[in-house]
């Protein structure tokens, strides 16, 4: 089978490298030409484990291919996969314009069936805008093609992008026709093998599950973070509390981490989009706009520590962060809360020194020269007047306690991630903050 996805991001590139993987035949797109000269030259533009590897393998075989031209893509493709970027609009819904683009694209240039499947998260309804967008342009060339639109919201996680692709909990797939059907379930056949379900329904339903999953665990994420400043006030333990609810099944231990807020290119976006839409039908979502308060406020909640440690003046400290991208394992910086927590600082006056192993040249596009990047974690800490952890990267989990002592003026360290041990940082003479936690 050949497949065209249209898009060639964290989704586009982890689709098209996976499918490529088990055999199908895949051509990529993306409007970038940079971004495709690259690829073709085998320089991948994210960072993502295992990633470049498998595109590499993959490309070497001639199963992988990467262009702009979307028209030469399309020439005996039965399935294309839209996974272009739906950023947020001024006012929080879902931009459609790079989704509807290609839908339109697809209609100028097909000559034959085929299947157009949304992956890009998007609202209800979409799919019926890329169908009429879609039979828009066949109407104008005067053809009657054949074609069908379905719904495939993509679950993965960046950093484990390709182990949740290939050993998916679920593949949702909304769609309306059997043609449609078939053609999806044998290309998902080499990932279902292992007991991992389809789950077909309806296309409407199919988006709706995408932003119900994202907000969920959203809310997983600031409502553990409330009870965690709660645990602060009354003295009790967010580390222990979250063990002591994860173990009851019917709640389960993943996703009620506290810390500085969820970041990254999609809880933010998608929680404000589905907001939007229930506006758009009189209703009011009000767990998420609690969930998005939490949240705008969490970002800052290890800022306002530091202050507070500080007497409120941090004009020209030094402070050291480990940590810039929104999560660990990914260059990402999209919405990270380190954005927020650095911008606060430097406002208030701070000296800014950084470390990340990973995301430093991405971080340099937003921050500039406004503050100072190390190649080494320990490097930050040279005159620093505290440490901040802003990202929980494994290497950050064991430092040279004797060293980081040693080196920082004032023995203060802010755990936005909760990596460390109370005790153990105390008895080895360090002012440590943390997040749930009356230290
Ligand atoms: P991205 O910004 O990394 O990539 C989008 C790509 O689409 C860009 O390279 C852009 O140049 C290209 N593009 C835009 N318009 C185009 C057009 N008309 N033709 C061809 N290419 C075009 O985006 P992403 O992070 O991969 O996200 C894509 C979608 O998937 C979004 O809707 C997002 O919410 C959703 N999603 C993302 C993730 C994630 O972890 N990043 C996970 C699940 C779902
Ligand atoms: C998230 C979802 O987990 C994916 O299933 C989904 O496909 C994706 O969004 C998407 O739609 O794009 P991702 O944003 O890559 O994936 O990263 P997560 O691991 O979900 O982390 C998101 C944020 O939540 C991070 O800032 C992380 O630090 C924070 N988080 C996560 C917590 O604060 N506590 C937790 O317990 C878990």
């Amino acid at each position: 089978m050949k497949i065209t996805i249209v898009g060639s991001g964290y989704v586009g590139l982890v689709t098209g490298a996976c499918f490529s993987e088990v055999g199908i035949n895949v051509t990529c797109v993306d409007i970038d030409r940079n971004k495709i000269d690259k690829l073709n030259e085998g320089i991948i533009p994210i960072y993502e484990p295992g990633l470049e590897d498998m595109i590499t393998r993959n490309m070497k075989k001639g199963r992988l291919l990467f262009t702009t031209n979307i028209q030469e893509a399309l020439i005996d493709s039965e399935v294309l996969f839209i996974s272009v970027g739906t950023p947020p609009d001024e006012d929080g819904s879902a931009d459609l314009k790079y989704v509807l683009a290609v839908a339109r694209d697809c209609g100028k240039y097909i000559n034959d069936y085929l299947l157009v499947v949304t992956k890009s998260t998007v609202p209800v309804g979409t799919s019926q805008k890329v169908k009429e967008a879609l039979q828009e342009e066949l109407d104008k060339r005067n053809v009657s093609i054949k074609f069908d639109v379905a719904s495939n919201p993509e679950f993965l996680k960046e950093g484990a992008a390709i182990d949740d692709f290939l050993k998916p909990d679920r593949i949702v797939v909304g769609l309306e026709s059997e043609r449609a059907e078939e053609l999806m379930k044998s290309l998902y056949k080499p990932f279902t093998l292992n007991g991992h379900p389809v789950i077909f329904m309806d296309i409407i339903s199919a988006e709706m599950t995408k932003y119900a999953a994202n907000s969920m665990l959203a809310a997983k994420i600031s409502f553990i973070n409330d009870i965690a400043n709660l645990c602060e006030i009354v003295g009790a333990d967010i580390n222990k509390v979250r063990k002591g609810i994860g173990s009851d099944s019917r709640i389960g231990n993943k996703f009620i981490y506290p810390g500085i807020g969820y970041g990254g290119s999609c809880f933010p976006k998608d929680v404000q989009a589905l907001i939007k839409t229930a506006g758009e039908y009189d209703y009011e979502l009000r767990v998420l706009k609690a969930v998005e308060a939490v949240n705008n406020d969490q970002k800052l909640v290890l800022f306002h520590k530091i202050m507070k440690y500080f007497n409120g003046d941090v004009k020209g400290k030094n402070i050291a962060l480990w940590g810039l991208s929104f999560k660990p394992q990914t260059d990402d910086m999209r919405e990270a809360p380190s954005l927020y927590i650095v911008n606060n600082l430097l406002k208030a006056g701070a000296i800014v020194k950084a470390y990340d192993p990973i995301a430093i040249n991405e971080a340099k596009h937003h921050f500039g020269d406004t503050i100072s990047y190390y190649e080494d974690q320990y490097e930050t800490l040279i005159d620093a007047d505290c440490l901040a952890i802003l990202t929980e990267w494994p290497e950050f989990k064991f430092p040279n306690l004797k060293i980081v002592q040693k080196l920082l003026h004032r023995p203060a360290i802010f755990d936005g991630r909760n990596i460390y041990d109370k005790d153990e940082m105390k008895q080895n003479g360090f002012d440590y903050f943390c997040i749930g936690v009356n230290t």
